[in-house]
């Protein structure tokens, strides 16, 4: 692998060298567009879904991270181009494939989407244009699957057009490290692929880290993400330990983390969610199953995050305490999106918790100032506006999400029985019950 450096060699001097197209306009590729957009360069932005479309068409954006002042302006002078039509791609130098890989109801790799934007796409694939793939993948994604696909144009890949591999590190909702900043693992499957995406690339990033073939990018990324699952299972494994031992897990954080090397601090909460963190290890787990081996962390971590919500129910029966059941009760969830200050609800824990909940007999109802309503099997849930009325008439307000701006305090004041899954209330003393995740309060019983 060689070292991590920066250029900006991509050779603009063509009104077509300055062209990308940008497949699927999500979390990932709407950020990426406005990201080469501020760089200089025109964006073709190809969107299936009409309702996102037609938003971008209005200038209007479904991303937090982007506004709508930059987004109206981008699309208003043509620098954006959102459409649903492959045709325009035949214009682009560059085209970067940003759909989604989630997983079927086996739980194993679902490569649909890739498959039929390569589909798409073959059919107005030009010589020597460069395909970049940034879902995120199973390792032999691109050679096996993307490869074939788009050489079913009649175009070689590694000699008539180029293709690469790139994964993405967005982190949605964090304002630390805008999408230009983290630094980009790039790869290609010839090594005239990886220098075109590292010129490409060293106009969008500012640091482009070239790897030595796709299959290690790819891997790459599954291990980023299995760590992240790896340990947030730990840590949640430990806040449940601390609940039994009457410790607090927040303290035991703050003083392991003091430790100024070999320790990372991760958060407890009531579950993983999101496209990514619950997702991604799965496709790791396929990957070493079809070859015959073993990830037993994996296993035992998605199997301690699928826990998480009936733990969450048993606490909240907890704090209930022994005079008062769930059937009959009434529940209120502060915060449903997977995690803080973003609208995201795939994956959410907040979904199977509102089940289990319901399945008990609780009359559920939910405050998210990000996720106006929520389809929960066959009927639709829609945010309640939190008033002084609301939080003391339920029998038990469960913060699930700690998103910024909440009224943490009149919460605690208002709130008969409150269960903090997040650690939001820290340091208060409730009006009411307070019991926080993994603090090793026992508010619901003597
Ligand atoms: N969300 C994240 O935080 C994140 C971070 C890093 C990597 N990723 C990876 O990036 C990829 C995209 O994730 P996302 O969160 O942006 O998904 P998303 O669902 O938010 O966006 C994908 C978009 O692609 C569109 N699409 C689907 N098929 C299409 C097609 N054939 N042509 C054009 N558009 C199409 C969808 O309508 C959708 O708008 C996934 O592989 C994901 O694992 C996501």
């Amino acid at each position: 692998m060689n070292d991590k450096y920066t250029t900006s060699a991509f050779d603009r001097s063509s009104r077509e060298a300055n062209k990308v197209g940008v497949i699927g306009l999500g979390y990932v590729g709407l950020p990426l567009a406005m990201a080469c957009v501020r760089k200089g360069l025109q964006v073709i932005g190809i969107e299936v879904d009409e309702r996102k479309l037609q938003l971008l068409k209005d200038g209007k954006s479904y991303i937090q991270d982007i506004d709508d002042d930059e987004l109206e302006a981008a699309v208003g002078s043509g620098r954006l181009v959102p459409t649903s039509d492959y045709g325009q791609l035949t214009e682009a130098s560059g085209i970067i494939i940003c759909v989604p890989t989630p997983l079927t109801e086996e739980h194993t790799p679902d490569v649909s989407f890739i498959t039929n934007a390569c589909m798409c796409l073959r059919a107005y694939l030009q010589p020597n244009q460069l395909v970049v793939v940034e879902s995120t993948t199973y390792p032999g994604t691109t050679r096996e699957l993307v490869q074939p696909l788009l050489e079913q144009s009649g175009l070689k890949a590694g000699a008539d057009f180029h293709l690469a591999y790139s994964p993405e590190r967005i982190d949605p909702g964090n304002h630390s490290y805008p999408v230009e900043d983290v630094p980009k693992l790039v790869s290609g499957i010839t090594p005239r692929c990886l220098e075109r995406v590292t010129e490409l690339y060293g106009c969008i990033f500012r640091h482009v880290v070239p790897v030595s073939s796709t299959d290690i990018a790819e891997a790459a990324k599954l291990l980023e993400n299995s760590f992240r699952l790896i340990n947030i299972s730990f840590i949640n494994e430990f806040a449940k330990l601390c609940d039994e031992l009457r410790l607090n897990i927040w303290e035991v954080i703050e003083a392991a983390s003091t430790k100024p090397y070999g320790f990372m601090p991760f958060q407890p909460g009531p579950g993983i969610g999101g496209h990514c963190i619950p997702v991604d290890p799965l496709y790791l787990q396929w990957t070493a199953r079809r070859s015959g081996a073993e990830s037993r962390f994996i296993e035992l971590s998605h199997d301690t995050n699928e826990t998480m919500p009936q733990y969450m129910v048993n606490r909240i029966i907890r704090l209930l305490g022994p005079d008062r059941t769930l059937s009959g009760s009434s529940i209120l969830l502060i915060g449903i999106a997977y995690k803080k200050n973003i609208a995201d609800m795939r994956e959410s824990s907040a979904l199977p918790l509102i089940k289990l909940l319901q399945q008990a007999g609780a009359e559920v109802k939910y405050y998210d100032p990000y996720v106006p309503s929520v389809r929960i099997g066959a009927s639709v849930m829609h945010s309640v506006e939190l008033t002084d009325e609301v939080l003391s008439g339920a029998g038990c307000v469960v913060i699930h999400t700690d998103h910024g701006g909440l009224p943490i305090e009149r919460i605690v004041a208002k709130a008969a029985a409150l269960y903090d899954a997040r650690n939001a209330t820290r340091g208060m003393q409730g009006a009411g019950k307070l019991e926080r995740f993994g603090d090793g309060t026992r508010a619901g019983v003597q």
